[in-house]
């Protein structure tokens, strides 16, 4: 038998890997994490081969007995990583080999390939679901904000330009529309990922007897009825990076939904605007001047954004140029998602702590919309109603604009005999539009800010997502 240079792979290699060269290739350090899923993977694996007469019974015992084993021992931190055996698989069959000699036959009949493949699809559905479950959390945190805030009247923009007047819930509840086709992406790519590729090999599947539904069924990839979902090309299954890049887009997506979030919030928190107070818990001080509080986890979270959006273009960079099937660049996959990962879940969680104890100032946010020209349009409306076209409608109201700031006074404070002179509608009580309340009620349509609408997509969506 030749010398093992590597315990693995060494036999056709007199020599083993430079220093330089295994630290530069190994990967254990950061896909150890994967290890549950490997291990449940190695479980399944050997499962099925002694289902088709691979294995012996005894020998599987054997297997599942070391796997418990080292399973135990990475749970307590007492497996030492070892970057000569270069990622996680090799490490897990490794130390199980030391303890189950039997073990030399676990990697029968499959290839780190398919082996890394199936490790991944199942991150991913962990993942996914955790991911679900913070963004279901989150939107929890907003719905009571805002069901607090159904009363508060703030304006909304558009060109960052007072628009029209809005309730904070109304705003809040965009949030939720945002979070909520962020939960569908996640549930999507969940399902995505519910399809088995284990026994594609290394590239063209194997010559041995395998049975593929049946360790499919052991790991869960499976479909409503219980039946296989298997992958059905072995070398798509092993160069296939979809999910990667459809996780960082997920991700993506929801980071761009919280880095606007956050502006927003930055915005309505500086002296400028005034709209909200942030809880002391998620701002911080300046180390100089002591007037300052910071809103340092919504900076955070814009910022973090643009780490999360360049995760994507990392992966999308990485795969492009790649022939198939596997090549070792795919090793740097992991980076990304795990990153994206971890960043997105502690996003989610800072930005529900800061929207849960954040309080709106109702005296700024009434100062703020009680600007008249944010019904400049319900005035146009109320010139609709009155039989004028509304292009005219547009103009005449633009003159009225046009006269109050030559006036220097409010929209609604035009004098009657200017108003008349502009057209001959406004000799009525075009006065009454500039009641906020009125303003609200007359938006009772789907998807419109009236008091009424708003109850009901309260309702809709605390019956939908509030625990
Ligand atoms: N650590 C490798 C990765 O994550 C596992 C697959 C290795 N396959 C190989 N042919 N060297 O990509």
């Amino acid at each position: 038998m030749a010398k093992k240079s590597q315990a693995t792979w060494g036999g056709r290699f007199s020599k083993g890997p430079a220093e330089l060269m295994l630290n530069f290739s190994e990967s254990v350090s950061f896909d150890n994490r994967l290890a549950p899923f490997d291990i449940a993977v190695n479980r399944a694996h050997t499962a099925m081969l002694q289902h088709v007469g691979l294995l012996t019974r005894r020998e599987l015992k054997a297997i599942h007995k070391g796997l418990d084993v080292v399973e135990k021992q990475i749970e307590d931190g007492k497996l030492k990583w070892d970057p000569a055996f270069e990622d996680v698989h090799m490490n897990i069959e490794q130390a199980l080999t030391k303890i189950v000699p039997e073990a030399a036959k676990m990697h029968t009949a499959r290839s780190r390939n398919d082996q890394v493949a199936t490790d991944s699809r199942l991150f991913f559905k962990h993942a996914c679901e955790v991911t679900v479950g913070l963004l279901k959390e989150l939107l929890g945190s907003i719905l009571s904000v805002a069901e607090l805030n159904q009363a508060v009247l703030i304006p909304g923009y558009t060109h960052l330009q007072r628009a029209q007047p809005v309730s904070v819930a109304h705003h809040l509840l965009a949030y939720v529309e945002m979070f909520s086709r962020d939960i569908k992406r996640f549930e999507k790519l969940l399902d995505d990922a519910n399809w088995c590729p284990l026994g594609s090999g290394a590239i063209a599947g194997t010559t041995l007897p395998i049975d593929r539904e049946f360790a499919a069924i052991q790991l869960g990839f499976v479909d409503k009825r219980g039946k296989a979902r298997l992958t059905t090309n072995s070398m798509d299954a092993v160069a296939d990076r979809d999910l990667f890049l459809d996780f960082g887009h997920a991700c993506g997506v929801c980071a761009v939904h919280f880095s606007r979030v956050a502006e927003d919030a930055i915005l309505w928190n500086s002296s400028e605007f005034g709209y909200v107070e942030l809880p002391d818990a998620f701002c911080t001080g300046s180390s100089l001047m002591p007037q300052k509080k910071n809103p340092d986890s919504l900076e955070l979270l814009r910022g973090k954004s643009g780490r999360i959006i360049g995760s994507l273009q990392s992966l999308y960079t990485m795969i492009k140029g790649l022939p198939l099937t596997y090549n070792r660049d795919l090793q740097e996959d992991k980076v990304q998602v795990f990153d994206s990962f971890d960043q997105l879940s502690v996003c989610l969680q800072v930005l529900s702590g800061t929207i849960s104890g954040m309080s709106f100032r109702a005296e700024n946010c009434s100062n703020a919309v009680s600007d008249a020209g944010l019904l400049a349009t319900d005035l146009a409306d109320w010139l609709v109603n009155e039989g004028v076209a509304f292009r005219d409608a547009h103009h005449i109201v633009g003159a009225m604009v046009a006269k109050a700031e030559t006036l220097n006074v409010p929209l609604n404070e035009v004098p009657q005999a200017d108003a008349k002179e502009i057209h001959r509608k406004l000799a009525g009580d075009w006065r009454v539009v500039f009641d906020l309340q009125r303003a609200m009620k007359a938006r009772e349509g789907v998807g419109m800010p009236g008091p009424k609408q708003i109850k009901k997509q309260l309702g809709r969506w605390k019956k939908a997502y509030s625990a």
